[in-house]
């Protein structure tokens, strides 16, 4: 490296050990840490890249006349995820977002429009106490009437409260969560389906966040739960960092050409283009990114990757159950959560508190991504038995998995 004066790479060296350090006992938040990116970088940064500004700005299928973009790479992306999300040839229109929240507020936005191309009644937008709460910023932001839908026990919408919410007299807009931020919750579908049916609402779009559950149910016997085909929903926002594993925020958000053509395209005239994204610039680095990974890790070693993570979070709830630590885990679900340990594991565990007195209070949970093994789940069972007062079966420091 050539000498720069301006740069403390004493300073940087120490700060990055230190988060390189701090990896290895994160599992209270999403983010997979089980990252190999190391080859990425090193082509990026020889093949010149890496002094290129580049900008996905644009709709990424369509001639954009700034070239410097990845629009290809994203487009591929889109077109290796559309089917496995149950969407059909030619019916699907997505980009790479720059996180769950981006694809959510791609979601109802597109939503509002689509509803209000049928009707000129304002919509409600309905989702459960227990989703993300980029829900609440984003309908806020769009000035929307929520109705915030209690969950049962399990995180899951109350779908007899939803039924009584439900105003069939004016546009709906209902956002699903498959997999709800803190218990892993996954709305019934069919359920609200049928109350829909029934109620018949004037107008109606459905956008499913899945920032997280999103990412491994297409590559599990459960990939109907996220399935356009089967669900009929409108849009789905799903989150990059979290299953998959990036170094940074980025994600992918789906929807029909169909939902597309009711959007304002909102012509700019110095891109000679329609631009249907809500941000102008975009990342070109993400799509490229998700574009190495896909090829380096294929259909099936996602679905290995899937299989593992869901056979770890069984594996630290039978360990909690064996030391009868009050612990619960939904079905298809790779999220633990328990019962508030003291602030020295939270600490050092990075763990995320939440209440609920139907779990009597306390809780924090456990987000079993792929750098969490069985020898770490271990150690952090180990430390529940040291803090409840017993003695510790393993030794030394936890190691990723
Ligand atoms: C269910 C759910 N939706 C949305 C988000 C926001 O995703 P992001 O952090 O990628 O913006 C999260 C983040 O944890 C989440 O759990």
């Amino acid at each position: 490296m050539t000498a720069n004066h301006n740069v403390d790479i004493n300073r940087l060296n120490a700060f990055a050990e230190k988060m390189v350090h701090e990896k290895k006992t994160a599992v209270g938040f999403p983010c997979n840490q089980n990252i190999k990116l190391a080859e990425f970088y090193h082509w990026y940064a020889v093949s010149g890249l890496a002094d290129v500004a580049m900008n996905n700005v644009g709709d990424p299928r369509k001639p954009s006349l700034f070239s410097l973009n990845t629009h290809e790479f994203e487009n591929e992306v889109i077109d290796f995820f559309s089917p496995l999300y149950g969407f059909l040839p030619d019916e699907a229109w997505g980009i790479v977002t720059n996180g769950g929240t981006d694809g959510n507020n791609h979601g109802i936005y597109f939503g509002v429009h689509v509803l209000g191309s049928s009707s000129k009644i304002k919509p409600v937008l309905y989702v459960s106490q227990e989703a993300h709460y980029s829900i609440m910023r984003l309908s806020d932001l769009q000035g929307l009437e929520m109705r915030q839908i209690p969950a049962n026990i399990r995180g899951e919408m109350d779908v007899q409260a939803f039924e009584q919410a439900l105003d069939p007299g004016r546009p709906a807009l209902i956002v699903i969560a498959v997999g709800t931020t803190f218990k892993g919750g996954i709305d019934n579908q069919d359920a609200i389906d049928e109350v829909l049916s029934r109620k018949r609402p004037v107008a109606l779009y459905r956008h499913v966040d899945a920032a997280l559950f999103g990412g491994y149910l297409p590559f599990t016997e459960h990939a109907d739960l996220v399935s356009h085909t089967r669900r009929k929903y409108d849009s789905i926002a799903v989150s990059g960092h979290k299953f998959f594993g990036f170094d940074e925020p980025l994600g992918l958000f789906l929807t029909t050409n169909k939902v597309l053509a009711t959007q304002n395209p909102f012509r700019v005239s110095y891109l000679n283009a329609s631009v249907p994204t809500i941000t102008c610039s975009r990342s070109a680095l993400a799509p490229l990114k998700f574009w190495w990974q896909i090829h380096k890790t294929g259909v099936e070693g996602y679905r290995r990757q899937a299989e593992l993570i869901l056979k770890n979070a069984e594996y630290l709830k039978q360990r909690l159950d064996e030391i009868s630590y009050p612990a619960w885990k939904n079905d298809i679900s790779n999220t633990v959560y328990f019962q508030r340990p003291g602030d020295w594991v939270m600490k050092k565990w990075s763990l995320a508190p939440y209440e609920d007195e139907r779990l009597g209070g306390k809780l924090a949970h456990d987000i079993v991504m792929r750098h969490e093994g069985m020898h770490m789940i271990d150690h952090f069972v180990d430390d529940l038995v040291l803090d409840r007062g017993g003695e510790s079966e393993t030794d030394g420091t936890p190691q990723t998995g």
